[in-house]
């Protein structure tokens, strides 16, 4: 069954053919192509992403991109069966746009459309090798349950318990600011476009390499209280009162401020996931969402799994931030498995504060 993936939750626009294999047992799959527009360049000018600029861009986009896989990949309009598409959680005007065009398509074809859960998906994301298309169909990595995902992006930080796919349990998340926007934030506010989170880790980087002096020090917030909570924006307040004092900053100041910044909120993570790895029993752990992809957390969530003795799942390259492959592959599976919600009769709705739990 070939199954067309839809994601517009944010700034990237999605999507991605996907074919499983139906009537053998075990679940496979294939990409047929996966494609991704972002828009990154044109958000830049506003220091993060604009929502209704997203949503006439989406629009713009998304036909664009169809007519553009369906070449890549050879595949006519009714060589698809099913649609998934994400439902939330995200910005409202941009997943509206995403459901719109799902919905017509369906109609169109006579084909179902399945709600994605985004942050299901970004867990899903770790499931496979590649984000490439390719001929051979292959099953998903075994992932060892109970798992705990912890979810980093720029929208989102979260810790989440997982018995089986489809069922979840969120142990904590951020009371403000996601750890992502505190990267972007603090990039802003050292002179770097948004979205600033890769710099701001190279620049930590040199100044581990350079061994530059240890002379700043940020806070590490709460982490000592007793839940699984995080909160990321009195970072932001102590790198704006550091950098008032100091007035005009170098670039050494620049990397140090990186590197304590990058240590303060990779040592919150570790804390608080090491917590939760030593109150319950857990087999693994995944990490997803655009700041899984910092090769420094990357790191030391290694080091902590290896001290669990237990594997550490990580997003195929390609399939860090927001995509579309994420999203068919979890509406596939779900296909797979019975587990599909049955769509409302008034249809998809766009649920930009939709939770794991409300599954
Ligand atoms: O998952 P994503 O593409 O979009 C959502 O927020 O859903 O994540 C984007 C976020 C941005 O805040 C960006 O700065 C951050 O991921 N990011 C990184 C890195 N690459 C992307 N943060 C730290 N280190 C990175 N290497
Ligand atoms: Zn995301």
């Amino acid at each position: 069954m070939i199954i067309l993936g839809i994601e517009t939750s944010c700034d990237e626009t999605a999507l991605c053919l996907l074919e499983t294999q139906d009537g053998t047992g075990d679940f496979k799959y294939r990409i047929l192509g996966n494609v991704i527009h972002s828009q990154i360049e044109l958000h830049k000018e506003y220091g993060g992403v604009f929502p209704l600029l997203a949503k006439r861009e989406h629009i713009k986009n998304l036909p664009i991109l169809f007519e553009q896989i369906k070449k890549e990949s050879r595949i006519k309009d009714e060589d698809i069966r099913a649609i998934a598409v994400t439902e939330g959680p995200g910005l409202e005007p941009a997943l509206w746009t995403g459901i719109v065009f799902a919905e017509d398509f369906g109609k169109k074809q006579n084909i179902p459309v399945y709600p994605v859960n985004h942050m299901e998906g970004h867990i899903v994301s770790t499931l496979v090798e590649d984000s490439k298309p390719h001929k051979d169909f292959r099953p998903l990595k075994p992932l060892l349950f109970p798992a705990l995902a912890v979810l980093i992006s720029g929208g989102h930080t979260e810790i989440v318990s997982t018995s089986s796919l489809g069922s979840y349990k969120v142990l904590g998340r951020t009371r403000d600011d996601a750890i992502g926007e505190a990267y972007d934030k603090t990039a802003r506010m050292l002179g770097i476009s948004y979205p600033g989170g890769p710099e701001i880790s190279r620049l930590a980087q040199q100044a581990r390499d350079e061994s530059l002096p240890e002379d700043i020090t940020l806070p590490r917030p709460m982490i000592h209280s007793k839940d699984f909570d995080f909160s990321f924006s009195g970072l932001k307040t102590s790198i704006l009162y550091m950098l008032k004092e100091m007035g005009e900053i170098s670039e050494d100041d620049k990397k140090k401020i990186s590197r304590e910044f990058e240590n303060a909120v990779t040592e919150v993570l570790i804390s608080k996931t090491k917590r939760a790895l030593g109150e319950n029993e857990y087999h693994s752990v995944t990490i997803g969402g655009g700041v899984s992809a910092n090769l420094y957390i990357q790191k030391a969530f290694g080091k902590l799994c290896q001290t669990f003795a237990i594997p550490l799942y990580l997003p195929a390259v390609g399939l860090y931030g927001d995509n579309a492959m994420m999203i068919a592959l979890t509406g596939a599976i779900k296909i797979a498995k019975d587990l599909v919600k049955t769509k409302s009769p008034s249809g998809i709705k766009a649920r930009g504060n939709l939770l794991l739990e409300s599954e």
